[in-house]
């Protein structure tokens, strides 16, 4: 099936209490990990790009890659393009075949983000691209820029209703306490959402999708398989699921999850190591990691998002 846009996942996301994955990718068995849980799982899903991902793959093999996974099933499978820093980059990945792009202008003043991204709306929409853009800011590391917590700021209810008009965008990137990468929050925390701004911010957007970023919650069983195997990452917890299944059951239609999927990869690769010390043959290790990221994915579309059986 080709691409499509997220038009139709996200209404019906809105409509059915659901959110659809967006998921981060870099190489072929991660692309592979994902459509083939989405498949199995009968899910739309959502593979996003970001300018990591386009340096360390070349955005040409990913878009083929893309493409190939797309050829090889019939669920919806989106393109999107993850924090576009400017207009240039959004062009870039509209001509280069994405169909949906955001344009992240989040860190810059309100007229400014405003007309970058309803720059980016125009170009978009006349090439029958779609546009997140984001309001508000969240901690955490996001392409190597590092904002610290007591620097992140929730969207304001008050703001978005003017933004979504000025700017003509297709969705809507909120904060409200999700955070980037896999060290959110230290044990023994209980971070919670602000479901009450989600639940405001859908009163005054009704009907209008909403993503979250920085959706990971750090699965406490594959920090320890990395920890047991020869690694050394800090303790550290994310946002529960349970947050996010309630976020899902509101306006929220996309849920962007990439450090959970990092965290599966190299957990099944570094037990591989051990377990077979002889092993060289890349296909071994790659090939189980494949398998560990593919399972993560399942538990996200069951358990967290809720997008089975609606592609
Ligand atoms: O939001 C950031 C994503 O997790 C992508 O990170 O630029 O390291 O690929 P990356
Ligand atoms: P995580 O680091 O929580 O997986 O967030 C990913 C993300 O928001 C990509 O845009
Ligand atoms: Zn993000």
């Amino acid at each position: 099936m080709p691409l499509v846009t997220t038009t139709k996942m996200f209404k019906d996301a809105y409509e059915g209490g659901y959110a659809v994955g967006a998921f981060n990718v870099n190489n072929m068995e991660m692309i592979q990990a994902i459509v083939e849980a989405a498949n199995e799982c009968k899910s739309p899903v959502i593979l996003q790009v970001s300018a990591g991902a386009r340096k360390y793959a070349n955005p040409v093999y990913l878009k083929h890659l893309v493409a190939a996974a797309a050829e090889t099933t019939d669920i919806p499978i989106a393109m999107h393009l993850d924090h576009g820093a400017d207009f240039e980059i959004c062009k870039a990945s509209i001509d280069g075949g994405f169909t949906s792009v955001m344009i992240d202008a989040s860190s810059k003043p309100w007229d400014e983000n405003i007309a970058i991204t309803k720059k980016v709306v125009e170009y978009a929409h006349a090439h029958g691209v779609v546009v997140e853009a984001e309001l508000g800011k969240l901690a955490g590391i996001e392409d190597d820029v590092k904002v610290a917590a007591s620097d992140a700021q929730f969207t304001s209810p008050d703001e978005v209703e003017e933004f979504t008009s000025k700017t003509g965008i297709d969705s809507l990137a909120i904060a409200i306490g999700t955070s980037h990468g896999a060290y959110k929050f230290k044990p023994g925390q209980d971070p919670k959402l602000r479901i009450d701004i989600l639940e405001e911010i859908g009163k005054r957007l009704p009907g209008f999708p909403i993503v979250l970023h920085g959706a990971s919650s750090v699965p406490q069983d594959q920090v320890a398989i990395i920890n047991q195997f020869g690694g050394n990452m800090p303790n550290a917890i994310g946002i529960p699921e349970s947050e996010l299944r309630k976020a899902a059951k509101l306006a929220v239609c996309k849920i962007n999850i990439d450090s959970d999927l990092r965290v599966a990869f190299t957990a099944a690769i570094r037990k591989h190591y051990v377990e077979h010390p002889d092993h060289f043959d890349p296909r071994q290790y790659l090939g189980d990691a494949r398998a560990n990221m593919k399972e993560i994915v399942k538990h996200k579309i069951i358990n967290v998002l809720g997008s089975q059986n609606k592609a």
